[in-house]
């Protein structure tokens, strides 16, 4: 993957393999294939891909939650797996997750309040009046204002957005250097939509934070990102500055899905480019859902074709580019 100025957390290499039971047998799954990623300050990196890509799975590795098969994450150049227990501590303050469904991770019996304030009281800052200040001032930099109308709420005192913008409020509070941001929106209304991704926005234009934006939509990924990472089947197919990756796609993968969107697809709409069967790690197809596949598509070891942008892809049409 090219290299960005800035680069605050990076996997390298990363593998999540999972044993699963399929019928009488278990096979290996491969949820995360050999994945090189970096986040860094002041821009916003989209990560698309169809449902069960590897894009939860990639964040979760990320932000620390779960380990690798193999690989490694890194930190300000210094490997998760070597912090001493200050560092990671240092580590969770600064890398933050924003998860799908706010429903489900927000806990209901807490208020607005509690809920903004729980990680500065994992992080030590426990001075009532610092805490105060900080969760008021997190609910205002989210548009919840006043602050005091709604820190003694409870999640089912708010709308979807609302609950949204106290899940960001949450992460922010602790000024984190990275948010991982897992389908934010994907739950909201449209109508909702924009406000809160701009919120993540503003995050990264004032406060210079590095976003990884993971979604299905790329139509979404190309509004609020600077760069986007097409993921397929666990891997990473495609990468560049969002607008080249739109415009002017190398990889079969991406060109399909863009093509599936009537917004921003240049072509005629045609559902049947993506073809072949459902993509799933668990079911890997035989024929993987590109026009292009050629006897190249199953070799092991991706080729990038240019540094920046970066295309997996073997097919000569992309050669010839
Ligand atoms: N804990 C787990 N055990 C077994 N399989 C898993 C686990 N987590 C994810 N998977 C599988 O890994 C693949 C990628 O999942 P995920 O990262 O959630 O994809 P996405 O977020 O892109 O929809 C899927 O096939 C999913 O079923
Ligand atoms: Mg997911």
């Amino acid at each position: 993957m090219a290299a960005q100025d800035s680069t605050l957390l990076e996997a390298k290499s990363v593998k999540v393999y999972y044993s699963v039971r399929r019928g009488v047998s278990n096979i290996l799954l491969k949820a995360v294939d050999d994945v090189d990623f970096k986040v860094g300050g002041g821009y916003i990196i989209g990560v698309v891909g169809e449902s069960g890509c590897g894009k939860s799975t990639l964040a979760r590795v990320l932000s620390g939650i779960e380990e690798p098969t193999d690989g490694e994450v890194l930190f300000n150049g210094e490997s998760l797996r070597r912090m001493s227990r200050s560092k990671k501590k240092e580590f969770h303050r600064n890398v933050q997750m924003i998860f799908q469904d706010p429903y489900e991770a927000i806990n209901a019996r807490y208020t607005v309040f509690d809920t903004v304030a729980e990680g500065l009281r994992v992080q030590g800052v426990k001075e009532k009046g610092v805490v105060e200040e900080r969760v008021h001032r997190a609910l205002e930099y989210v548009r919840l204002s006043p602050p005091e109308s709604f820190t003694m709420r409870k999640p089912f005192e708010l709308s979807g957005g609302q609950l949204q913008r106290v899940a960001i409020a949450r992460a922010l509070v602790l000024e984190p250097k990275v948010v991982l941001a897992d389908e934010p929106v994907s739950m909201l209304d449209v109508s909702v939509r924009a406000e809160v991704l701009n919120t993540l926005i503003k995050a990264k234009s004032d406060r210079g934070m590095g976003v990884a934006f993971i979604t299905h939509d790329i139509a979404l990924a190309d509004y609020v990102s600077d760069y986007v990472a097409v993921m397929y089947l666990g891997k990473v197919v495609e990468y560049g500055r969002a607008d080249d990756v739109v415009s002017n796609p190398l990889h079969p993968y991406t060109q399909a899905i863009i093509d599936a969107v009537p917004l921003i697809g240049k072509k005629f709409v045609d559902r049947e480019l993506i073809k072949g069967e459902i993509s799933s790690a668990m079911n890997v197809p035989s024929q993987p859902r590109c026009l292009d596949a050629s006897l190249h598509c199953g070799s092991t070891r991706l080729l990038p074709v240019r540094r920046e942008p970066f295309s997996a892809c073997h097919g000569l049409r992309i050669f010839s580019v």
